[in-house]
């Protein structure tokens, strides 16, 4: 059997990194069909089609990408492509795990949390106008329907995989209405699972817990806004942004990408990790239902990272992006 999977070169570091990502998982003997498909770029930017109908169709007739990071131009232009990709694919929940990786110096060394970010609304509706000038208004939206989506979503994560917690984070003293709701939905949502404990925790105090006790959490369901700064928090926890997987998860479509972005700093000089976007395609054969496999591909990640002989510079070693994805690759063919 042949899995068709759309995968996103991207820009910058993308190239580089969905290339090492394709080499571990198509290692692993299940064979996949890949669609290739373009997204963001200086050229299609200019194009006006940053996020062409091309990229859209193939994802949602195979139901699943893996996506290089893209640029995304700050202040001007175009929406953010991966916003529009989240919207256009319904794509509602982003899921993003950080656990602590052998050989990867951290604060911490037992940390293993859930993420889950909601990924359609709040701020990033794109709502913003200026009232007068010199004041400018951004709505931020929540609605019963996402928000019993999204929690609902977390307690089936936590029920999945055996998770005891989830923690609904929040600013309910100050965000009264909005984040009162979301409160109340996830109330009403933790009743249809009696098995999982659910606790209320106010966003900031949520930052500080989580440098300080991160192994006092388990999974984390939050608004959008609250998603992506908490979630860049706890990949700091794990080792950054080099080796943060991450899932965009819709009722029809998943796209599967790492946290960073591209790197334009770095990119062209096969120097980038991988891992991050390897683990991401490590997610994406669990949401294949390939569990050995990508197993398989977390083993081999992690035992390469732990001799620290073919890891890239970032991660103290002097490996190129290809070199380290032949050390994963090569462990992966061994194990399966
Ligand atoms: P970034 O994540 O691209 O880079 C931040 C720092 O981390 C840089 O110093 C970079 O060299 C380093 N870094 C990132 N990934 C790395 C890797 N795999 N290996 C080694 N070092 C790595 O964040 P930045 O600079 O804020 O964003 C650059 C562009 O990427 C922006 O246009 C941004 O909008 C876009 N972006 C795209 C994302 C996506 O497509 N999902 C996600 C985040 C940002
Ligand atoms: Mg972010």
């Amino acid at each position: 059997m042949s899995y068709p999977v759309t995968l996103i070169p991207g820009d910058g570091i993308g190239p580089e990194v969905t290339e090492a990502a394709c080499r571990v998982v198509e290692a692993t003997g299940v064979d996949f069909e890949w669609d290739v498909q373009q997204a963001g770029g200086a050229v299609l930017e200019e194009q006006g089609i940053a996020l062409p109908e091309a990229t859209l169709e193939s994802i949602r007739k195979n139901g699943v990408a893996l996506k290089g990071p893209v640029t995304t131009p700050v202040g001007k232009g175009f929406r953010s492509v991966n916003v529009e990709l989240r919207q256009e694919l319904r794509l509602y929940a982003n899921y993003r795990p950080a656990r602590s990786l052998p050989g990867i110096e951290s604060r911490f060394e037992d940390v293993d949390l859930i993420v889950i970010r909601e990924n359609t609304e709040g701020l990033y509706s794109g709502l913003e106008h200026e009232v007068i000038p010199g004041v400018i208004e951004s709505l931020r939206v929540v609605t019963f329907e996402a928000s019993e989506r999204i929690v609902r979503f977390a307690f089936e994560t936590a029920r999945h995989y055996g998770r005891k917690k989830v923690t609904a984070v929040h600013k309910a003293n100050i965000l009264k209405m909005s984040d009162g709701l979301f409160l109340d939905v996830a109330r009403l949502v933790a009743r249809d699972y009696p098995d999982i404990e659910l606790e209320e925790y106010i966003v900031d105090a949520t930052a500080m817990r989580l440098v300080m006790h991160p192994q006092s959490f388990d999974v984390l369901v939050m608004e959008n806004l609250f998603g992506d700064i908490i979630s860049d928090l706890t990949s700091g926890l794990v080792g950054g942004l080099g080796v943060a997987p991450s899932a965009n998860i819709g009722t029809s479509c998943a796209v599967f990408e790492a946290v960073h972005g591209s790197a334009p700093d770095i990119a062209g000089q096969g120097i980038a990790n991988p891992t991050a976007l390897i683990l991401s395609a490590a997610l994406m054969l669990r949401h294949l239902k390939q569990l050995e496999e990508a197993d398989a591909v977390e083993s081999a990640i992690c035992s390469v990272l732990s001799e620290k002989k073919s890891v890239t510079g970032d991660l103290g070693g002097n490996a190129s992006t290809q070199e380290f994805a032949d050390a994963v690759a090569e462990l992966v063919a061994a194990a399966v």
